[in-house]
């Protein structure tokens, strides 16, 4: 064949850019990388799984539970964190490597696509208007995917069709007709070599997930008292009744210009004092009025900060600085005597 023939026309090009598997590579690519993304990030999170913090997965589901139409489901996980955490991690994992690598891609994104269902039904739920909530953007973004799947392009699975083919010393690609007994024998061939490869994207998955939390556990998180955010002791967070109220921390454990993380013992909510000048202290809910998720605080610029659609409250006043939140932090009564800080 002279080199002039393998020169593609543009019309060629053209007809081929219009296929479904090329015309959706670019959003498969984001959305693949950005569950990758969204995992690893999952696994290597040293508050994801603790239960202390007001940032982890359980806090997240427990505010969640209050509006999500699926509150019973959302308790139910709440109780069993731990699994339902990695669980979604090792599913984001998972989904955004098949999406990526092309295997089995329509299975993968339907993955997506269920994730996004249940980030919808709980953090996103009752966003106003809906499509402030990312979710659900999310959520329909995947479905092409589930309709169009990789369409063989940068597909190993594709890569693994052909093999298994030259294998069998077949034409490639597939003439327009083949044998029925062929077609089968081929497809039963690569959906084992499929499957085979996805146990072993598995394998791998689970091993970043296990060095991950190995890594995560070894750093200190958001609860520990030497981080910037210190957080209550068990003693101040059973609240001992003073006549002056309820006891929620020691005053040396809230720095100047920082914040200290309690739980609020009338209601259980994560919450925060801060004591902006000597002498002077501030509490807030760490319930983010939009949808419940837990603020964090940044002490960099004073504000707190919702990680589920980006809220941003003033540390010094609780107003809201950046939407969609439109209601201040729940601002707390809190008096100091004695070298501790009571919530009055
Ligand atoms: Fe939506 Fe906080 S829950 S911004």
């Amino acid at each position: 064949m002279s080199s002039r023939a393998n020169v593609q026309s543009p019309a060629t090009w053209k007809s081929r850019l219009s296929q479904t598997g090329w015309v959706l590579l670019p959003l498969r690519m984001f959305l693949g990388i950005t569950l990758v993304y969204a995992g690893l990030l999952k696994f290597f999170d040293a508050s994801y799984l603790d239960p202390n913090s007001p940032n982890g997965v359980q806090a997240q589901m427990l505010a969640s539970a209050a509006t999500s139409p699926i509150s019973g489901l959302v308790t139910f996980s709440a109780e069993h964190a731990t699994l339902f955490g990695l669980s979604i991690a090792f599913g984001e994992l998972i989904a955004g490597l098949g999406i990526v690598l092309g295997v089995w891609t329509r299975v993968a994104a339907l993955g997506g696509l269920l994730l996004s269902l249940s980030f919808f039904l709980t953090v996103s739920w009752g966003t106003d208007p809906y499509f402030f909530g990312p979710d659900i953007v999310f959520l329909f973004a995947f479905t092409p995917l589930v309709i169009g799947g990789d369409g063989g392009v940068l597909s190993f699975a594709a890569v693994i069709a052909r093999a298994t083919r030259r294998r069998m010393r077949l034409a490639v690609p597939a003439p327009a007709f083949e044998s029925q007994e062929i077609v089968a024998d081929v497809h039963r061939r690569t959906v084992l070599r499929t499957g085979a490869t996805v146990a072993v994207i598995g394998a791998g998955a689970l091993a970043v997930g296990a060095i991950g939390r190995t890594v995560a556990g070894n750093t200190p998180t958001a609860s520990a008292p030497a981080a910037g955010v210190p957080a209550a002791t068990a003693a101040a967070a059973s609240g001992s009744a003073t006549p002056g109220g309820v006891k929620i921390a020691d005053a040396a454990s809230v720095p100047v210009g920082g914040v200290f993380a309690f739980t609020n013992p009338s209601n259980d909510e994560p919450s925060f004092v801060l004591q902006p000048a000597a002498g002077t202290y501030l509490a807030y809910s760490g319930v983010c009025t939009h949808q419940g998720c837990t603020v964090g605080y940044d002490q960099a610029s004073n504000e707190f900060s919702c990680p589920c659609h980006g809220a941003r409250f003033d540390g010094t006043t609780g107003d809201v600085t950046r939407g969609p939140a439109k209601t201040p932090l729940a601002k707390l009564a809190v008096t100091s005597s004695n070298g501790s800080i009571y919530l009055v």
